[in-house]
């Protein structure tokens, strides 16, 4: 739907889809200006979600780090776990308007599928969760949840079985059931409206930075930082400030266990323009331009594409983009339970693995501020391997004993 080559993002889809993303962004216009959606919307994310969420200032963390004055957002305060519940709830209300009876979703790790899930439940929609059979084998404990929270989890077994494989599945079930079904999108990517639309939804997290900084420190943050994945919590947080040319926005992503391409998911080191399920954006691609595997410790950074609008602030110079290594990530996450009480999620620990780089360069009287998108919680399984916890391996024989 592009008519500009140059533009980020745009809508490459089968014609089948365009009249249903055109109601879509009709519907997200008309919710904008709606006072009714507006107080719903707030109404669920203050009594359901938790917001506003807590602003944490890392008291021991900027003693030790010496520099600035470290600040983390604590999304993982939210409802479900991490910042993903805010965009659909987004999604569910819209979904409701357009007369949706159903959310689909898919999902790799299984998170935005609980998420996903979740706001079907609250909201009285249906859900069904495409997945790759390999991941639901590895990721039994969100598979569980979802079934609890009475979804219906479809098995996809070709390709790798695992994301992509998900997404081309639910795009496929979406065709055939445009009338009744709103695939929910779980970060800021995918074609338009979507990437506008789950940072309008997200973009709650910089407005809350900005207002609580204001009252505690009555100034601006120095730096922003956050992890990207696709880019929703990083988009999130940053959209507030974009104006603001003081404040540096920094993008962190998964910089894996090397440089070469199927060691990292960083779109900085190898990122190139090209167009994958629905929008154009820089991807990690092979030599013949295929998508490339990616790795990273957290699934959720573990993505070969990066959200559009996200995309077009890095090429313009506006958000830097940096890496952690999972060895960094899985370091900051013992960094900051052991001076904070913080466990974080092992996406965001790579937004706190940099706060360790660049709060000691700089000055005593600056503030940076971290995303904390999600809790350590769902983690636990990688943080027991990562630490080699051997009484963590007897416990689940145990328990495996008194099935
Ligand atoms: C806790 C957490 N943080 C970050 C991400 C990455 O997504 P995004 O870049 O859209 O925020 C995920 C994705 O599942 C996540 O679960």
């Amino acid at each position: 739907m592009s008519k500009n080559p140059q533009k980020l993002g745009g809508a490459y889809v089968p014609e089948m889809l365009w009249d249903t993303l055109r109601k879509l962004s009709a519907e997200f216009e008309s919710a904008k200006k709606d006072a009714g959606f507006q107080s719903e919307f707030q109404d669920l994310l203050r009594n359901y979600s938790g917001r506003p969420t807590p602003l944490i200032f890392a008291v021991r963390a900027t003693k030790d780090l010496g520099g600035a004055r470290v600040y983390l957002k604590n999304e993982g305060a939210n409802h479900t776990g991490a910042n993903k519940i805010t965009h659909c709830l987004g999604q569910g209300l819209l979904a409701k308007r357009l007369g949706k009876k159903m959310l689909i979703a898919e999902t790799g790790a299984g998170q935005h599928g609980v998420a996903t899930a979740t706001v079907a439940a609250k909201l009285g929609l249906d859900c069904v969760v495409f997945m790759g059979s390999e991941d639901i084998k590895r990721q039994r404990p969100n598979v569980f949840l979802m079934e609890r929270l009475g979804t219906k989890i479809v098995p996809v077994e070709y390709g790798s079985k695992t994301l992509k494989d998900a997404v081309n599945e639910a795009l496929k079930f979406w065709m055939e059931n445009l009338d009744t079904a709103h695939y929910c999108i779980g970060s800021v990517l995918g074609p338009a409206p979507y990437p506008e639309m789950n940072r309008y939804f997200q973009s709650v997290i910089g407005r809350e930075i900005r207002s609580e900084l204001m009252d505690r420190q009555h100034k601006l943050p120095d730096a922003v930082v956050a992890c990207v994945g696709g880019g929703s919590n990083a988009m999130g947080s940053f959209y507030e400030f974009i104006p603001e040319k003081s404040v540096r926005l920094i993008g962190v992503e998964a910089g894996g266990t090397g440089t070469k391409i199927g060691e990292h998911a960083s779109r900085k080191i190898a990122g190139e323009l090209g167009i994958f399920q629905g929008y154009k954006s820089l991807f990690l691609q092979t030599e013949e331009g295929q998508i490339a595997p990616t790795h990273s410790i957290s699934a959720g950074l573990d993505y070969p594409g990066v959200g559009p609008e996200l995309a077009d602030l890095y090429t313009n110079g506006r958000v830097e983009l940096t890496y952690a290594t999972d060895a960094e990530a899985v370091s900051a996450v013992d960094y900051f339970a052991k001076l904070e009480g913080v466990i974080s999620a092992l996406e965001s620990a790579h937004a706190l693995a940099e706060v360790r780089k660049i709060a000691p360069t700089m000055p005593k009287d600056s503030i940076v501020v971290a995303t904390l998108s999600g809790r350590g919680d769902k983690d636990l399984f990688n943080f027991a391997r990562a630490f080699k916890d051997e009484s963590f391996r007897d416990f689940l024989k145990d328990e495996y004993d008194r099935y």
